[in-house]
Parts: C-alpha cells; structure tokens; sequence
C-alpha cells in the first residue's frame, strides 16, 4: 500500500465572515493564541507523517506562504538577542513540512480547488485539511483516518454527530456500520448541506479526508452542485458508490474556526494548555460571569 505523504489544504476562500479582519489578511493567518490557525493545521499533517503540504491559494494569500518560509534577518536578531525559544518556534515553522502552492484561478467551489492539486499528488493517495476545522485530538484526527485507510485500503473521511437543526451547515452521511467496528461507517449516501429535515442522518462530514487519487477523476466529472459550486461531497457520493468510503467518528474536539464562537472556543482551548495563560483566563471568566 502507497504511503501517504502528501496532503491538501484548499484556503483559497475570502473569509468573508470575519471581516473586516480579514479584509487585509488571509482567515487561516488569525491567530490560535500565538500560531496562525494554518500552522495548527501543518503541524497536524506534519504528526501524521506528511512531508509535502500543498496549500491551494488565491489572490491576497501570499502572507500563509511567507509565514513557513525561512526569515533570515529576523532569525540572527533572536540570536544575537539570546531569544532561543523564540528562536526555535520561528525556526519550527519552517521544519514543518515541504510548502508548496497552486492558485485556484476562479472560486468555483471546495471541489474545483482539490482538482487544482490534481499534477501535483501525481497519482498518490492523500490526505485534505479543511482549515477552518482544528482538531485537538490524540493521536491527531488525520492520523486516525490514516490509520484506517491503511487497514482497510479505502477512501476515508471524519464524522461527527451535530444536532439535528445544524445537519445544513454540513455535508451529511449515511451508511452501515462495520460490525467489528462501530466507529466505522460504509458510506452509501453524502448529501452537501441537506435542508434540516430532509438529511439522511446527523452525521456529519468534518473537514479530514484521505482520498484516493481516483478522487480527480469523479471532481473532472462533477457539475456545479449546492450554491452553484463544484462540490467535494458530490465527488465524494460517486467514489463512495463505486469503490466504497469509510466514515470514521473520530475522537478529539473539533473546534469550526469559520465561525466567531468556534473560533473564540478555539483560543480558549489552546489556551488551556499555557499553565500561567489559562490561570489569567480563568480569572477573568470568574471576575466577569
Ligand atoms: C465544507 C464541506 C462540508 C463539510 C464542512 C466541514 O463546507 O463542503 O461537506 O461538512 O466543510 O467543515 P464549508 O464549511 O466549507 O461550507
């Protein structure tokens, strides 16, 4: 079986629903306490074993690439300084993983920007991160579905139960559960964004995929779907029918850094994990309940 080395990270969107945060800085660029929440992600690929990371970009992005590049001037003032832990963090990102680029010309959907790395997997399997979706788990939730394609050699994607009134936020899944395994799902149906009431499930599709390269072949394929955009679910639904996908109900917390709450509970759950940070939080929450 193919190892998997490579992934995608599509964060080509306008990050509209921050602005005007976002009006001069790309979404994945707010931070996570300290890192931008696209480093979080890198470095989930980087746990995984992922050694090339293709970041699919548009107009206005060039800041996600500069931020995993190599920063000379600034490094030899850490030094000269005796800065070593920063130091060593801005080194960090640079170590993480092999950065490479593509822009997706028009924003015609989460499908069409996967199909854009389409040259660059080159026949591979592979894994795609949904920014907008942080993940803390142990081991990480990318590593979890790797897992399961390596044991059973399909396609994989992560699952999540939501309340049924958030089933049209989400692409929604249904299927059998393996016996053996009741984390796993055979998935026979996807549907991108069902109205509530009209989805096959409340399962939800997180944004962790491990795709066979095959993916390329249905996205070709594929018609402009929910919102008029080439969708990935859709894709999705096709492989499933024909070569068979796996629904994995991950564990960890998921966190939806496209929306302000998700991304504030982000903060105070990465947070949680600096002792002298999280005591001053929680001084403030119990202050000002
Ligand atoms: C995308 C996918 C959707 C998935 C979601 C997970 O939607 O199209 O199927 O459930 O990510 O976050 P988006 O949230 O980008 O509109």
């Amino acid at each position: 079986m193919t190892r998997i080395r490579k992934a995608v990270i599509p964060a080509a969107g306008l990050g509209t629903r921050f602005l005007p945060a976002t009006k001069a800085i790309p979404k994945e660029m707010l931070p996570i306490v300290n890192r931008p929440a696209i480093q979080l992600i890198v470095e989930e690929a980087a746990a995984c074993g992922i050694e090339q990371v293709i970041i699919i970009t548009g107009r206005g992005k060039t800041e996600l690439v500069d931020h995993f590049d190599a920063h000379p001037q600034l490094e030899d003032t850490l030094r000269r300084q005796g800065k070593d832990a920063l130091l060593n963090e801005v080194l960090r990102t640079t170590d993480l993983a092999r950065i490479v680029t593509v822009r997706q010309q028009r924003p015609l959907g989460l499908g069409h920007a996967i199909l854009c790395a389409r040259d660059l997997i080159d026949g591979e399997p592979f894994v795609v991160f949904l920014p907008d979706d942080l993940i803390d788990a142990d081991p990480p939730a990318a590593r979890q579905l790797i897992d399961v394609y390596e044991r059973t050699g399909k396609s994989v994607l992560a699952l999540m139960e939501v309340a049924p009134e958030a089933v049209s936020s989400y692409g929604i899944a249904a299927g059998q559960t393996r016996p053996e395994d009741d984390r796993l799902i055979d998935i026979d149906t996807l549907v991108e964004k069902p109205p509530a009431g009209e989805a096959p499930s409340n399962l939800a599709v997180v944004g962790r995929y491990v795709l066979s390269p095959r993916i390329f072949d249905y996205l070709s394929q594929t018609r402009p779907g929910r919102g008029d955009e080439i969708q990935l679910t859709d894709a999705l639904a096709r492989l499933a029918l024909n070569e068979g996908l796996i629904g994995d109900r991950f564990t960890g917390s998921r966190y939806d850094a496209g929306d302000m709450a998700g991304y504030l509970l982000a903060n105070l759950n990465w947070a949680r994990k600096e002792p002298r940070l999280w005591r001053k939080v929680k001084r403030w929450l119990a202050e000002n309940e």
